[in-house]
């Protein structure tokens, strides 16, 4: 990649990331969290969200102890850069009880914002996924579906997912299901950017091999493919937009 093209991507901000270590299926060991915080950062994140999954009915990390965790990654991120700033939330995954548990604080929006990262189950039917968000949005909150390009019900179905979005909802998808050039997803990835479908694109990572903090091979996939303009709405606007909560 040449300088000019570095220029203005080198400031990331990466709103889904399980990053802290044990607390989800994400990073197993602060070791490995260390090798995340390092891979992310060459890769011109300077801004994590880290998102461990909670889930009513499930056994969610303790408060305590997700603060106690975050207070040490943010020790180790300050180490590599002392701009380098870890924030924190939840990925929800959505039921009716999850708006009380969102209002008591028991989960978590992003980074103490009005945004809330939420999934579904991939299998979930449309109309399951219409009134969730749509609850959401009741209750004040500004939600951001998770990997919108991973729901059965959404697949190819740009009227569906342009639905939700007139609705008031934002759609994040992950950088990885970019990287398979030859994969279909890919291709209605893509169009999702082109027909402005997407918000938020972020790496959902888990760990320091498969699934890392990179952004940068689908980055300038979606350069080549979309323009500048793209890049800097998608990476640079958007993200700042949402840490400020404000409206996208
Ligand atoms: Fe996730």
């Amino acid at each position: 990649m040449s300088e000019t093209q570095n220029r203005n991507i080198n400031q990331l901000i990466d709103i889904h990331s399980h990053i802290l270590p044990q607390v989800d299926n994400g990073s197993v060991s602060m070791e490995q969290t260390k090798n995340m915080l390092k891979i992310a950062y060459e890769e011109g994140i300077t801004y994590i969200i880290a998102t461990p999954h909670y889930s009513v009915g499930c056994r969610n990390a303790d408060k305590e102890e997700l603060y106690n965790k975050l207070k040490a990654v943010r020790a180790e991120a300050e180490k590599i850069n002392e701009n380098f700033t870890i924030d924190i939330g939840n990925e929800v995954y959505y039921s009716e009880d999850i708006i009380e548990h969102l209002r008591k604080e028991k989960a978590l929006t992003l980074a103490g914002t009005r945004y809330v990262l939420v999934k579904f189950a991939e299998t979930d039917p449309y109309e399951t996924i219409k009134t969730g968000i749509h609850r959401l949005l009741i209750y004040g909150y500004y939600p951001i579906l998770a990997h919108v390009e991973k729901y059965d019900c959404l697949y190819n179905n740009y009227e569906d997912i342009y639905n939700l979005i007139h609705l008031g909802c934002y759609m994040q998808m992950n950088i990885s299901s970019l990287n398979k050039i030859t994969d279909k997803k890919t291709a209605f990835c893509i169009n999702l950017i082109k027909y402005d479908l997407v918000h938020i694109i972020s790496t959902d990572s888990h760990s320091d091999y498969n699934r890392a903090p990179r952004m940068l091979e689908g980055l300038n996939r979606i350069r080549k493919k979309c323009g500048e303009q793209v890049i800097n709405q998608l990476f640079i606007e958007n993200t700042r937009r949402l840490i400020h909560n404000e409206r996208i």
